[in-house]
């Protein structure tokens, strides 16, 4: 099986890098292709994979077709990509918000994977959501779940409405643990903690309790109750959450991805 990555930025990149690390592809069978002469150049240099900026050089060769390019180069890329399709090739998007059946009318194509990743696929730790056209078969679909699941996590979706879902949960989530980051490690500089300290401060909490969430069942409001005793300190902050009505703020946060990303889509 031959895999062809269109664009070698940040997603299309770490899916190449993870999928020859992951030796679920050996480097012969990747194919990587960008539209700068700058980024092929120093991609042969690195001689990790096999890199194209000719599209019909390669195209051809490829049984799965990775498309990581921006959504506003969508309609520039699959009309110069269609005329050179195949019937039974498969393409994965991970364009936000660019739907499976504009991909099809673009390409000319049935079988489609439409994916959201997240920024910490950059590292191996993503959260890769994804749902496919009716025309991709189970045993493809397992392939796509391995070649995904080579940045970390996936999980497949049963609809497109599910994709835009997650991108107000895992899409953008990473900013919201970002936004809670910063507003704690301005609470420590407050305290007159260093730069330094209120960075460990903040990142060991936050990596301590993810990881103490991952290795137990309890649930997020278990593990608070646990840690919270009646009068106590990590109560007093909790009680000020929730008088001001943080979780309600969240909730509406992640509904306001989730419906800027329907938007996006029409
Ligand atoms: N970054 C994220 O966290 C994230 C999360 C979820 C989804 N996504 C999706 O992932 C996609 C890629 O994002 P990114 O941040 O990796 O973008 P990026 O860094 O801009 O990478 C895209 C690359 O594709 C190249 N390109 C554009 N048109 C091309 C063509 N016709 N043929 C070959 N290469 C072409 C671009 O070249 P030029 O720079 O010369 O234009 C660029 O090198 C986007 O559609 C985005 O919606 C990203």
């Amino acid at each position: 099986m031959k895999v062809l990555v269109i664009g070698a930025g940040n997603m299309g990149l770490a899916y190449a890098k993870a999928l020859v690390k992951s030796e679920f592809l050996n480097k012969t069978n990747l194919m990587i292709s960008d539209n700068s002469l700058e980024k092929t150049e120093a991609l042969k240099k690195m001689s990790r994979f096999d890199v194209y900026t000719d599209l019909s050089e390669c195209l051809p060769k490829a049984d799965i077709i990775f498309i990581a390019v921006k959504p506003f180069h969508a309609e520039a890329l699959m009309k110069e990509l269609k005329p050179m399709m195949k019937e039974d090739q498969l393409v994965i998007s991970i364009m936000a918000g660019v739907s499976i059946k504009s991909i099809k009318e673009g390409l000319g194509i049935d079988k489609i994977v439409r994916a959201m990743p997240n920024l910490p696929a950059q590292i191996g730790k993503g959260l890769t959501s994804f749902t496919a056209s009716k025309e991709v078969s189970r045993l493809e679909l397992s392939t796509v779940e391995k070649l995904l699941d080579t940045t970390g996590k996936s999980v497949h979706l049963d609809t497109e409405k599910d994709i835009d879902a997650s991108t107000g949960i895992s899409g953008s989530g990473p900013a919201y643990v970002f936004y809670f980051m910063q507003s704690m490690m301005e609470a420590a500089k407050k305290m007159n903690f260093s730069d330094h300290n209120s960075k460990i401060l903040v990142s060991q909490t936050f990596e301590g309790a993810v990881e103490l969430f991952n290795q137990s069942d309890l649930s997020p409001n278990g593990w608070m109750n646990r840690v919270a005793s009646k009068g106590g300190t990590t109560r007093a902050a909790l009680d000020s959450m929730e008088d001001n009505n943080v979780k309600e703020l969240i909730k509406e946060a992640a509904y306001a991805a989730f419906n800027r990303a329907v938007e996006l889509g029409k």
